[in-house]
């Protein structure tokens, strides 16, 4: 029997996002089966381990977090399994999950989701175009990230929104080579996380592989990346997170957009106003509330 949800550190029912403070593991046990329509998951990737690296030109250690320890090879896999397994149970049917790390991490999330019995759809290359250089010497330098993208199982019929990614890609079909800018300043304006992902690239995830409404679950929600992204374009979203300061940096990011977007359709209401021409405003409250948010669902109804 899952546990009972605990209270959330975040709710917006009007937008449709929640964050709760805890292991994801526990939460995960308190979503009811089948109610989530897409993971993202940026786990941890067990890499500070006292290596170095080069920060804005000078040699640091590697420390991203005590929660980005490695605990050995076992239990790194029995840890990913146990979370991946948790977020197969509460997808739907036709769900998916998107999980990025690199080669600390990555192999034993393939190797958990083939024993799992996920089905594997695509395995990305994330491009970073100015990677830090390797101060070693004794290696290519670091550029990329691979984020595996598997649907629930082998029966899934997973969304892709092929037509919209070949557009986006100037009219060719789009490949699984992404290049996208690490988080730009304006993403950071509110304070730092070690391992934040770019805004843009869950956009094109959210794009490519969900519905406006749908829900999307981030089990590792750190800076609150997935859900900024998902309340932009309209998704409906969950978030765990172990860290208060790593929440109340989410919380800080979501609300700003949220003001943001407030003023400007403030801006817009005022124009509407100054034009005599009437309009039906019932469902419109849409256009006016949030620009083509009309009735949103509740969160997987009992959520
Ligand atoms: C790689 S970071 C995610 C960064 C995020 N994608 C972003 O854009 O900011 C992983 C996050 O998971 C959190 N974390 C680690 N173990 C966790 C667990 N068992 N349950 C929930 N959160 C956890 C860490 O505190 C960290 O913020």
């Amino acid at each position: 029997m899952p546990n009972s949800l605990p209270a959330p550190a975040f709710d917006d029912p009007k937008h449709h996002l929640r964050l709760y403070q805890g292991d994801c593991l526990d939460l995960l046990a308190a979503i009811p089966p089948s109610s989530v329509d897409l993971v993202f998951a940026d786990p941890p990737y067990f890499l500070s381990n006292g290596g170095i690296t080069c920060h804005a030109g000078k040699m640091v250690s590697v420390h991203k977090g005590d929660w980005d320890k490695s605990r050995g090879p076992e239990s790194n896999h029995e840890f990913n399994r146990a979370w991946l397994a948790a977020c197969q149970r509460i997808l739907k049917p036709n769900g998916s999950i998107w999980v990025s790390g690199t080669a600390h991490v990555i192999h034993s999330v393939g190797f958990a989701m083939q024993q799992l019995g996920f089905k594997l759809l695509n395995d990305i290359s994330w491009v970073k175009p100015n990677p830090p250089p390797n101060l070693s010497c004794r290696y290519f330098t670091h550029a990329t990230e691979t984020i595996i993208w598997a649907a629930k199982d082998k029966k899934s019929r997973h969304t892709f929104h092929y037509k919209l990614m070949k557009e986006t890609n100037r009219g060719k079909q789009m490949k699984s080579v992404w290049e996208i800018r690490p988080p730009e300043p304006w993403e950071k304006r509110f304070g730092k996380h070690p391992t934040q992902k770019p805004v843009a690239l869950l956009e094109r995830i959210l794009l490519a592989s969900t519905n406006e409404g749908d829900v999307v679950l981030d089990p590792f929600a750190g800076s609150g990346t997935t859900l900024l992204t998902a309340f932009r374009l309209r998704r409906q979203a969950l978030g765990c997170e172990l860290s208060a300061e790593f929440l109340s940096l989410s919380i800080r990011r979501i609300c700003s957009e949220m003001v943001q977007i407030e003023l400007s359709v403030s801006r817009i209401e005022f124009s509407l106003d100054l034009d005599s021409d009437p309009m039906d405003r019932s469902c419109s409250g849409r256009s006016l509330d949030r620009p083509g948010l009309c009735s949103g669902r509740g969160l997987a109804g009992s959520l």
